[in-house]
């Protein structure tokens, strides 16, 4: 089974491609973390785990999400990890949540698509983000072939500094730097709700037709980059600044380019 998490989309296109691919069943952990409680899913194929790197590790709300899901079946665990650059020392930081949950881990692999961090960087356009799509294509398939052996995944760099940034560097990100107080609604907001459904973590609640954040974020980009009126701006760091959502898996990429 592949199950996901996905803010802006891109980890959901990998995992469409691969559940293609496979011919494998599908789970989108994005409901199943909003509407809480507990969660038991059972496969018998390898686990598949698709998910954003967020300061050179796994999402953590998905690796929290794992930790407190009963994962039934199959004790092997693939995991395919979507970056705008780099993934760090992902890899082994996840080794704990395979112990945990009995998992071998049969290999971590990065697969570099569109930035859609746009709280701290510019983002892609449509033609740049369908050529880093493009690209990564070959990797995403080279993934599914050895899945489907059961074979393990390249093994990734392994650095100094990539233990660095993804242990210290994201404790202090998530920390310091991840919080909701920077969102803020303009004239634009049409009250269409899309927001404070988008928002895993249910942050969003509409006051008099208009968005107010909670405490819960994880920075995950998908209200900002999903409001229909672009009417969201984090700070004064988006502003002017295009938003980002994947195309569709199923969308033909050569016809869009
Ligand atoms: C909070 C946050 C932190 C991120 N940190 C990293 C990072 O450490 N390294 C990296 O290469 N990309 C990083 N990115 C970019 C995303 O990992 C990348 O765009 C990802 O494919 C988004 O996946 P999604 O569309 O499924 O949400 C970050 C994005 C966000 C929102
Ligand atoms: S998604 Fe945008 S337009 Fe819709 S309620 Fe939220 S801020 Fe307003
Ligand atoms: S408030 Fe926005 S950025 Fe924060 S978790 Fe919810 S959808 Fe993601």
């Amino acid at each position: 089974m592949i199950v996901y998490f996905s803010g802006t989309g891109n980890s959901r296109f990998v995992a469409h491609r691969l559940a293609a691919q496979l011919g494998d069943a599908l789970t989108d952990a994005g409901p199943l973390i909003k509407q809480g409680g507990p969660v038991a899913l059972h496969s018998e194929t390898p686990w598949v785990f698709v998910a954003p790197v967020y300061a050179w590790r796994m999402a953590k709300v998905f690796e929290d999400f794992l930790h407190t899901a009963e994962l039934q079946g199959s004790r092997l665990a693939y995991f395919l990890l979507t970056c705008g650059s780099d993934m760090g020392g992902a890899a082994r930081a996840l080794r704990p949540l395979c112990e945990a949950k009995g998992l071998r881990q049969m290999g971590v692999m990065s697969v570099v698509m569109p930035e859609n961090y746009l709280a701290m960087f510019p983002v892609p356009n449509r033609g740049q983000s369908l050529r880093i799509i493009h690209a990564a294509l070959p990797g995403i398939r080279e993934a599914g072939e050895r899945i489907a052996l059961r074979r393990p995944l390249p093994a990734p760099r392994r650095g100094l500094l990539d233990a660095v940034k993804s242990g210290p560097v994201n404790r202090g990100f998530y920390r310091h730097f991840v919080s909701a107080e920077g969102f803020r609604v303009t004239e634009s907001c049409v009250s269409c709700g899309a927001c404070t459904e988008r928002c895993v973590l249910n942050n969003i609640r509409l006051v008099d037709g208009r968005p107010v954040w909670g405490e819960a974020c994880t920075h995950c980009m998908a209200c900002i980059c999903h409001c229909p009126a672009g009417a969201i701006e984090y700070k004064k760091r988006t502003v002017g600044k295009r938003r980002y959502t994947c195309i569709e898996p199923q969308d033909n990429l050569a016809k869009k380019s």
